[in-house]
């Protein structure tokens, strides 16, 4: 919660009195639309590529070999290592970053660094944990070059496998962190403060977008409004 910035936390006294609100959301939709966006460039979402590549394995231990047999883009021949995602497989939230950072790339797994440290706080503070009813995992495998955004055509190549993730999850939820992740899975360009706050829908299952934790490490006066995010996402989870 501290990482929120949602310090001192109050504690209810009455515990009767907390439980007759117990129903209640936490925290309502936001009202306003905020026209805030990343200062990243524009992410134009590639159509779909990999015509002439190998279907994508329909089971895990299947795609798991896939994923780390895979050079279909240029980005393998510069990281150390594929990402392919880590936790619950069969869990209800699904939390979609962009690619491996330096840190995730050296012990291939996602949000191991110092932006991974604060979604493991953002997720705790609406009471989850990386691998019991979470799964984490990216846009993309391969980390690009000096943490470069990926491009179109290499999201395009790497998409299917995390659509075959998502399919085998069956996630209740996806939380698109950042906008490279909403875009490409969304399939169209847009600002992020345009598509906070709507429950989008990719391939039946509803998704909303937040910032990207690396961002709120920049930018921390934006938490805020990740943590309404949060709440707009615990809301859906609970109606
Ligand atoms: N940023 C991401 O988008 N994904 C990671 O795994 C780490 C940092």
């Amino acid at each position: 919660m501290r990482e929120l910035n949602l310090y001192p936390l109050w504690v209810r006294r009455d515990a009767s009195v907390a439980a007759e609100h117990e129903a209640a959301p936490v925290v309502a939709a936001r009202e306003v639309p905020v026209a805030e966006s990343l200062p990243v460039a524009p992410v134009v979402v590639a159509p779909a590529a990999r015509t002439e590549q190998a279907a994508v394995a329909t089971d895990w231990p299947a795609l798991k070999q896939q994923v780390r047999d895979c050079a279909a883009c240029k980005l393998r021949a510069g990281c150390t290592q594929t990402v392919f995602g880590v936790g619950d497989e069969n869990a209800d939230w699904l939390f979609v970053g962009e690619g491996p950072g330096a840190d995730e790339d050296a012990q291939g797994e996602p949000f191991v660094g110092q932006a991974g440290k604060l979604l493991d706080n953002m997720l705790a503070a609406i009471k989850l944990k990386r691998g019991a009813n979470v799964y984490i995992a990216n846009i993309v495998k391969c980390r690009p070059p000096d943490n470069r955004n990926p491009e179109p055509d290499e999201i395009a190549t790497c998409l299917p496998y995390l659509q075959q993730q998502i399919a085998l999850i069956k996630p209740k939820l996806i939380v698109a962190l950042g906008k490279t992740a909403a875009t490409s899975l969304l399939g169209r360009d847009a600002t992020l403060g345009s598509l906070r706050g709507t429950v989008h829908e990719y391939r039946g299952v509803p998704l909303i977008v937040t910032y990207h934790p690396a961002y709120l490490l920049r930018s921390p006066a934006e938490k805020a409004k990740a943590w309404q995010d949060l709440c707009f996402a615990v809301q859906r989870m609970n109606p």
